[in-house]
Formats: C-alpha cells, sequence, structure tokens
C-alpha cells in the first residue's frame, strides 16, 4: 500500500519574476517550483544574487517596485497568495506567514517604544488581552537572550545594536505563532556566536511549535545545522534539491560541489586551504542559451554551452546538470 501523500502547507508553483527596466527585462527568479512540508525546515542557498530573497518575498506577494511576478502560483491553505487582494495579504503577512528580513532598522518603527511595538502586533495577531500580549512579548524577548529585557520594552530602535534588533524582530515574527516563518539570512550580521546562539533558539521555538520555516542563506554550513532539505539556487534556477543529508553526502551538481568545498571543516586534522569557486554569477542581462553555471565549471562541455539542463531525478534528490557528479 502506497502512503497517502503528505499535505503540502506551501506549494510554489513555476515561479518567474520579471524586472523591466530601459535595457530590458531580466529574470531574477526563473521557474522556480518547491513545496514545504508542516514543520519542515527547508533552506534556500546559493551565492548572492541568485534570486533567494525575491523568491522568499513571492511567497508573500511582496516584491519591491519595479518587480512583478511574471508567471507562477503559491498555495497556502486552498488560496493562490498571488491572487489574494489587499486586506487578505495583511492578513496572511504576519499572522500565518511571518517574515524576518535581514536589515533591522528599516523593520522597526523609529517612532515607538520596543514594547509597545511587539504588543500591538502580538495583539493584533493573537487573541489576547492587553496584559497578556506585554507578558508574552518580555517572554520572547528574554527567550531571544536579550540581557534586562524589562527594561528594553522601553528603549526606541535606535538605542538598541544592531544585533538586538535583529533579536527583537525575530521575536517578533514568532510571538505572532505564524504557521510559516520566512528567514531571510537572519543572522548574517551578527558574529559567530550571536549567530549561532539565534538558530538555536529559533529551532527550539520552531521544533516546539511544529512551525514549518525557509531559511535562506549563502552559508551552507548554517543551513547544515538547522534544515531538514535544502534547495540550490544560481542565478535564478534551482540547480539541486534534496535532503540535507543526500546534500551534504552525495552532491551532484558540480555548483554545490563548490558552495560545500568553501565550508570550513573545524575537525579536520590538516588544515586544507579552502577553495572558492572562481569568477562571478552572470549577469542577468547576457545569460547564454547553455547552462547558467557552464563558464564557472570545471566539468563543462560542449553541450554544456549549448543547451540548459532542467531539474530531473528520483526519490527526492533532483539536480538540473547534464554531467552531475556520479553517486556510488
Ligand atoms: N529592486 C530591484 N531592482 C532590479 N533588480 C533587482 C532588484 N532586486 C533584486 N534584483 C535583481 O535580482 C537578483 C536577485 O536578487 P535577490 O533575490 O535579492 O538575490 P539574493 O537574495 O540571492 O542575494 C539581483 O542580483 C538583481 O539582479
Ligand atoms: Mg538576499
Amino acid at each position: 500500500m502506497t502512503e497517502p501523500a503528505q499535505k503540502k502547507i506551501l506549494e510554489v508553483e513555476n515561479l518567474k519574476v520579471r524586472f523591466s527596466s530601459e535595457q530590458g527585462s531580466v529574470f531574477p527568479v526563473d521557474d522556480v517550483s518547491f513545496s514545504l512540508n508542516p514543520g519542515e525546515v527547508l533552506g534556500i542557498v546559493g551565492e548572492s544574487g541568485c534570486g533567494k530573497t525575491l523568491t522568499a518575498l513571492s511567497c508573500l506577494n511582496l516584491l519591491p517596485f519595479p518587480g512583478v511576478i511574471e508567471t507562477g502560483e503559491v498555495w497556502f491553505n486552498g488560496d493562490d497568495v498571488l491572487k489574494l487582494n489587499e486586506k487578505k495579504l495583511r492578513h496572511l503577512r504576519g499572522a500565518k506567514i511571518a517574515m524576518v528580513f535581514q536589515e533591522s532598522m528599516t523593520a522597526l518603527n523609529p517612532v515607538y517604544r520596543i514594547g509597545s511595538q511587539l504588543s500591538s502586533i502580538i495583539s493584533m495577531n493573537r487573541k489576547v488581552s492587553k496584559k497578556q500580549a506585554k507578558a508574552l512579548a518580555l517572554d520572547y524577548l528574554t527567550a531571544m537572550g536579550i540581557p534586562g529585557a524589562e527594561q528594553r520594552l522601553h528603549d526606541f530602535p535606535h538605542q538598541l545594536s544592531g544585533g538586538m534588533r535583529q533579536r527583537v524582530l525575530i521575536a517578533l515574527a514568532l510571538a505572532c505563532e505564524p504557521q510559516i516563518l520566512i528567514a531571510d539570512e537572519p543572522t548574517t550580521a551578527l558574529d559567530v556566536t550571536t549567530q549561532a546562539f539565534i538558530l538555536d533558539k529559533i529551532r527550539g521555538i520552531q521544533a516546539s511549535a511544529d512551525m514549518a520555516t525557509i531559511l535562506v542563506s549563502h552559508d551552507l554550513g548554517v543551513v547544515a545545522e538547522f534544515c531538514h532539505r535544502v534547495i540550490v539556487m544560481y542565478c535564478g534556477r534551482i540547480i539541486e534539491k534534496a535532503s540535507i543529508q543526500k546534500i551534504f553526502t552525495e552532491p551532484r551538481h558540480p555548483y554545490t560541489v563548490g558552495l560545500l568545498n568553501s565550508i570550513p571543516q573545524v575537525r579536520q586534522k590538516v588544515l586544507h586551504r579552502l577553495q572558492i569557486i572562481e569568477g562571478a554569477v552572470p549577469n542577468l542581462h547576457d545569460l547564454s542559451s547553455g547552462c547558467r553555471f557552464a563558464n564557472r565549471c570545471s566539468q563543462a562541455q560542449d553541450r554544456c554551452f549549448r543547451e540548459e539542463p532542467f531539474l530531473s531525478g528520483s526519490g527526492g534528490h533532483e539536480v538540473a546538470c547534464f554531467y552531475p557528479r556520479e553517486v556510488q
């Protein structure tokens, strides 16, 4: 007997984002499809400029001007998010799907105290009294390791360091008890120790609330610690999808192999020189017809410069490469 397919909490299908300017149109997210299971933590990785943030923002129908969604569907609870009206979208953002951005200064309102921002958002999104909202605000700040959290409630955003503001933002997102948390490089601006602490706290709350999570990061090391499954993006495309274990033990795309080789291995006895992937992500205005990674790929052959490979595979491991790394 085959098991019934697990109901997905989010399904993104054939998403394509367009930016048009005088130089023409570019598609920084190009035919991206993925899904998220309830309680799952999905990582989106790739170098800067690969389309990770735009993919995340599209899930909330929140693209920056002049970006538009050219085609695609984003299914959440039986609704296509891309077709919801403004009122329904406002209800969705924060309460159902919360997002933590990397830029903490712009995400908080400079003229309101931290405590009142937290409790008013909690009151808006949860059925609690004012007093309970205040108590919850304090609980979440404390859980995020903010020293003197009670006094901090009276501070304005500019009185906090960047790291503290980032913790407040994460507390804000989690306190709304969203069904999905999207964290876009939530700890990139922080030092390594704080990063580990905060990721650990998010993971604790994520696991106890069984909250589906998308973690966006340029760092495969961070994703390894946190995620069940990973999608690897390159230049607007998904080039590999697999469980975290498969990505680490049997990476198939040369780009994924390159990303893995650039992670420092602390436990390694001999210190090897870290390998970097030569070259840079191509300009979206001058993409050729072949594989977008071909000009940086040591395995590339003639066909790779002529034709573009698309995702294929089985057992939940898919790769877009004509000559993927063989697995034993
Ligand atoms: N506001 C914008 N206007 C024009 N192009 C943009 C804008 N935002 C992003 N892009 C284009 O989309 C690409 C992908 O952006 P983004 O999703 O932010 O990448 P990532 O999060 O992976 O670093 C960028 O390299 C850029 O070419
Ligand atoms: Mg980004």
